[in-house]
């Protein structure tokens, strides 16, 4: 079993957030990252059976934070240095008059952030859990006296049933870049986007809304709602590039699909003293009968 319990971490490393009803988020302090959104007892996220949890590597599923940059980097890592750095929990998570639980995390750089993006920066991630909804806001702050760019991203990855019974909506008339087709530039004409292959596609100025979800009976949807993010990617490695990966299980890709709302097409562009603000909602869509 993918380790999506609070009892699979020593307590220092994770935060649980406990709507009640069997709502909760589980959030690790490794990269901020949230491992689990249980809503009304479904599990909506994917964590692969083989995410390491060394604190050192990015955890492969859940929401890995993308800052400050999105893909290969010529400074640092891939993804940047959010999602592999310790976040602290602001304060105890706390439940609001309406019985939401809401915490926040902050990164700051340091020392080693320093070393290869030499600017000062306080990141303020907050997740709010509600009945069948959880937000997650990205807060950037300029600290220093210098102006800054980056990208940033929520690398949200969706549990699904099967992929072949999954649709990816809202992104009709978009134009996207093909990753894994050297980049070539295409307007997508299908109003569900089905995958059937390695897919790595950075859809741009999308709408404000998408839905991943079912296309057969028996399955929730979920509906993500952006605010400051234009851009959306979507991305399945597939069986081949499945195999290649030290941290997915061969035959995962079925059961996952990444659909990541992203500041990327162009960088953010950060004066000091400033503050850039950018926001998910996700909403749970129970199945119909
Ligand atoms: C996606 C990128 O966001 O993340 C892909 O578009 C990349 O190109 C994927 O392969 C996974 O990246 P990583 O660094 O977590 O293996």
């Amino acid at each position: 079993m993918a380790k999506q319990t609070p009892s699979s971490f020593p307590s220092s490393d994770v935060v649980f957030l406990d709507r009640g009803n069997g709502t909760s988020v589980l959030v690790h302090l490794h990269g901020a990252t949230v491992l689990s959104w249980k809503c009304q007892g479904q599990e909506v996220l994917f964590l692969s059976e083989k995410a390491v949890f060394d604190n050192k590597k990015a955890i492969r599923g859940g929401i890995p934070v993308v800052f400050p940059n999105f893909g290969p980097w010529d400074l640092g890592p891939q993804h940047g240095f959010a999602r592999t750095k310790r976040w602290q929990a602001e304060t105890p998570a706390r439940t609001d008059s309406a019985g939401n639980v809401v915490a926040e995390f902050v990164l700051q750089d340091d020392e080693a952030t320093r070393a290869i993006w030499d600017f000062r920066f306080k990141v303020v991630y907050t997740v709010q859990v509600m009945e069948k909804t959880v937000t997650m806001n990205v807060a950037v702050n300029n600290l220093g006296s210098k102006d800054f760019d980056f990208t940033c991203l929520l690398h949200t990855y969706f549990r699904i049933p099967d992929i072949s019974k999954t649709a990816v909506m809202g992104l009709q008339n978009t134009k996207y870049v093909d990753k894994v087709r050297d980049g070539e530039e295409v307007t997508e004409a299908r109003e569900e986007i089905r995958i059937d292959e390695n897919y790595d596609r950075v859809y741009m100025d999308t709408p404000s809304e998408i839905v991943v979800g079912k296309v057969a009976d028996g399955s929730h949807s979920i509906i993500m709602q952006t605010m400051n993010f234009p851009d959306t990617v979507v991305w399945n490695p597939w069986a081949d590039k499945a195999k290649a990966m030290s941290d997915f299980g061969d035959d995962e890709y079925s059961n996952m699909v990444c659909v990541e709302a992203g500041y990327v097409a162009h960088r953010v562009q950060l004066n000091t003293g400033q503050q850039f603000v950018c926001s998910q909602k996700l909403t749970f869509v129970p199945a119909t009968q």
